[in-house]
């Protein structure tokens, strides 16, 4: 069953637990990770928490409870859910304080859900994926995993209301990534993907695409591509933790990606991350 943690205390996820004076819900003033749970075992969960600190430290939050407590808490939260494959929601914001933009001296707040996992739009991996081009406004430390997510919203709004699954954003003539998803193209058998820096968020998934390509001996370019080029490329692929790999075959507007199918690299990178998820 879907579950909540909310400072301490394991909550329905229906239960109103969050004052109105927290800055998460005030300010945005905090960070997040989300992760999967496959098979009762979360995935690359050092990672996400590597992420999750490092976040915290570049808006100078100090989380307190330590990453063992924490990742407890992320198996205590996984075991009174009894969910198999799951997705987890981990929040920690400056806390409960009378709003007022100077920082706090009150704890962090750390809060959790649990919930089954979200499941694509059937046959989406087989048919590919469309995308909206939209102009990146966001700030300029994308590559914290931060909860202020307007600009992300109301990209993603946009490309749903023109019947696209994602939008791709354009900073400066060249693509970043996705509202919420890092966006790849594949070229003469390589696969490309802008360099991180602050105008991305580091997937996690993009560090299992880089190691899946290296056992697969396909080159892992780390260069930004323009538009004109993500419409020449053989193949463009998204990733994120809750969408794995999915194929894009069309960018709205503008026209079709390669065959209009999805292309063998990213379908060997989906199986190949499949494998990974399952079989450990
Ligand atoms: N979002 N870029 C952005 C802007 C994202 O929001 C995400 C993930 C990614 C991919 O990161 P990862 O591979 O670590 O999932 C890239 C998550 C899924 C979310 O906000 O729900």
């Amino acid at each position: 069953m879907s579950l909540a943690y909310f400072n301490g205390r394991y909550v329905a996820l229906d239960e109103p637990v969050l004052p109105i004076e927290e800055r998460g819900h005030q300010f945005g003033d905090g960070v997040y990770e989300f992760l999967r749970v496959y098979g009762g075992r979360p995935f690359m969960l050092e990672e996400h928490m590597d992420r999750l600190y490092r976040s915290a430290a570049l808006i100078r939050l100090e989380i307190q409870m330590s990453r063992e407590e924490l990742t407890d808490t992320v198996y205590e939260l996984i075991r009174r859910s009894g969910l198999a494959d799951s997705d987890i929601y981990l929040q920690v914001t400056r806390g409960i304080a009378p709003r007022n933009h100077p920082f706090p001296t009150t704890p962090p707040s750390v809060t959790m859900t649990i919930k089954p996992s979200y499941t694509l739009p059937p046959k989406l991996r087989d048919t590919g994926a469309e995308v909206l081009l939209l102009p990146d406004e966001r700030w300029m430390n994308c590559h914290i995993k931060s909860l202020n997510l307007l600009p992300n919203l109301l990209a993603k709004q946009t490309a749903v209301e023109q019947s696209c699954f994602e939008a791709v954003f354009v900073r400066d003539g060249m693509v970043t990534e996705g509202s919420s998803s890092n966006v790849y193209l594949v070229r003469d058998d390589a696969i490309q993907t802008h360099p991180l820096s602050n105008l991305i968020l580091g997937g996690i998934v993009r560090q299992a695409v880089r190691r899946m390509a290296d056992a697969a001996g396909i080159p892992f370019v780390e260069e930004a591509f323009t538009p004109a080029q993500l419409l020449e490329a053989d193949e463009v692929f998204l990733t994120s933790s809750g969408i794995e790999v999915v194929p894009v075959v069309k960018v709205r507007g503008e026209g079709i990606i390669g065959s209009g199918s999805p292309g063998p690299v990213s379908q060997e990178l989906h199986r190949r991350y499949s494998a990974l998820t399952t079989a450990r």
